[in-house]
């Protein structure tokens, strides 16, 4: 069986050309002229794509599916979060399986497997976060990245839950140097954050926008500086998840210039929603609260700047979704209790698309390179997937660059009752989804099924 995507204009990373693509076996096998179509054949299934773009399928390299976090549980599983996935135009997913405090890693991958398996309705690999760094979880690092598990997340934040202390960290960095594998940091100082929190409680600040007035820029700035020496003095390669702060931005960059092999990540929320929403009336900045804490709004462009300038790789989501009922509101005295996290795994490509490429700040080219291939790239999945080659899986988009969306939750696929976009109309999205050459969403409709997502197993970390 052969499929046949016709007349697009194929966007990779580097190149922009017309081309027919065809795919057989799931596997993309040939990049031809559309003058020459003729000479190649026929195809069972033809998807025209004149007037659109083909691009790889989004990678996003950050959610949190199914997470008991907070006191609750991320709202959308893995049959949600990725069916939701799917109709933004991701196409894989890495998500986060925890080792709870005290057990094996192996007991928070085997859940997290156990979680997956047969629901995913994409491609899909799992970071591990750690949380307790000692002989026996170095020696199962080292075997998890055998079965592709190439990445392993720290926190130093959340004290007496997920934070580890410096020690800790760079003794794992050690680790992932003769193992080739990648530390991604939560890089926020949580010990001098909880001192604050308290602070800020005691006077009687309790409503959401003190989520991040308690959650200064220099803790994050602190943080990702302290990531980076530890991982300078490990030799080790470091990802900083959920960069939000231009002074921890100039960090990165600092080390970067340095020669280090420091990686950073943004998200759109920090790109596109700012304090002003934390600090709506009422409960409503609940929706926007999400740690590191969304900044002023003039912070923004210090973060776009850094998507151009190359000094952030990646766009991916923090995908942890919490329902204003039920979730949410378990902080209504105190933002201290709000579940920490936002929806976003549906809406990613559609933002930075529209608030990208169509305002002129990045290329398409860039839009492809920051959402699917320097992911792609980082952790381990290129040339698979992250970009359009004979070779690669036929994880694809035919993308109207003119479609038109709002970004209501009612219009949406993600399981949560709110969307923090409510009433933003963007242009540009996919028409037809495709999945190892199969066709999951077309024109708004899924088309897939339950369990057609694999568990993929990532290559150890091989950039310089
Ligand atoms: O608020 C967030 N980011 N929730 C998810 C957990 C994390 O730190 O990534
Ligand atoms: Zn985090
Ligand atoms: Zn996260």
């Amino acid at each position: 069986m052969r499929t046949l995507i016709k007349d697009g204009t194929v966007v990779t990373a580097v190149d922009t050309y017309k081309a027919d693509v065809w795919i057989e076996n799931g596997i993309i096998t040939g990049l031809t002229h559309p003058a020459q179509r003729a000479q190649y054949g026929e195809a069972q299934t033809v998807i025209d794509a004149a007037g659109k773009y083909v691009l790889p399928g989004g990678i996003d390299a950050h959610t949190h599916l199914d997470m008991p976090f907070g006191g609750t549980t991320s709202s959308d599983d893995f049959e949600t979060g990725t069916r939701a996935a799917a109709h933004g135009g991701t196409t894989t997913i890495v998500d986060f399986a925890i080792q709870t405090k005290g057990t094996a890693l192996r007991t928070g991958l085997d859940a997290w497997h156990a979680k997956a398996e047969g629901k995913a309705a994409v491609d899909y690999g799992f970071h591990m976060i750690t949380t307790d760094v000692n002989d026996s979880t170095v020696a199962e690092m080292g075997q998890l990245v055998n079965e592709g598990i190439t990445s392993f997340k720290l926190f130093m934040a959340y004290p007496g839950v997920l934070y580890v202390d410096d020690g800790q960290i760079f003794r794992a960095m050690q680790r992932a140097r003769e193992i080739g594998a990648l530390i991604c940091m939560h890089a926020e100082n949580g010990i001098a954050l909880d001192v604050l929190i308290k602070q800020a409680l005691e006077r009687g600040e309790t409503a959401p926008k003190y989520h991040s007035l308690s959650r200064p820029q220099i803790a994050e700035a602190e943080g990702t500086h302290r990531a980076l020496c530890l991982a300078e003095m490990a030799g080790a390669p470091v990802y900083i998840v959920h960069l939000s702060a231009p002074r921890a931005l100039e960090k990165v960059l600092e080390a970067r210039d340095r020669g280090m092999a420091a990686y950073a990540e943004t998200c759109p929320q920090y790109l596109f929603c700012s304090l002003d929403d934390l600090a709506r009336e009422g409960f409503e900045g609940a929706k926007y609260v999400c740690t590191p804490p969304l900044r002023p709004k003039e912070m923004q462009e210090d973060l776009w700047r850094g998507l151009k300038t190359n000094d952030l790789q990646v766009v991916s989501t923090d995908h942890c979704p919490f329902c204003m009922k039920g979730q949410k509101d378990l902080g209504r005295a105190s933002f201290a209790q709000i579940p920490n996290g936002m929806p976003g795994v549906e809406t990613r490509m559609y933002l930075m698309w529209d608030g990208g490429v169509r305002t002129g700040r990045i290329s398409m080219n860039r839009f492809v390179e920051i959402t699917s291939t320097a992911p792609a790239k980082i952790f381990g999945l290129y040339p698979h997937k992250g970009t359009v080659a004979v070779g690669a899986d036929a994880d694809l988009l035919v993308w109207d660059g003119e479609m038109e969306h709002t970004l209501d939750h009612a219009n949406m696929h993600m399981r949560v009752d709110y969307s923090p976009y409510e009433g933003r109309t963007v242009f540009g999205g996919a028409t037809h989804v495709l999945s190892r050459g199969r066709v999951i969403v077309e024109h708004g409709k899924y088309q897939g099924k339950k369990g057609d997502g694999r568990f993929v197993k990532r290559s150890t970390f091989s950039l310089g």
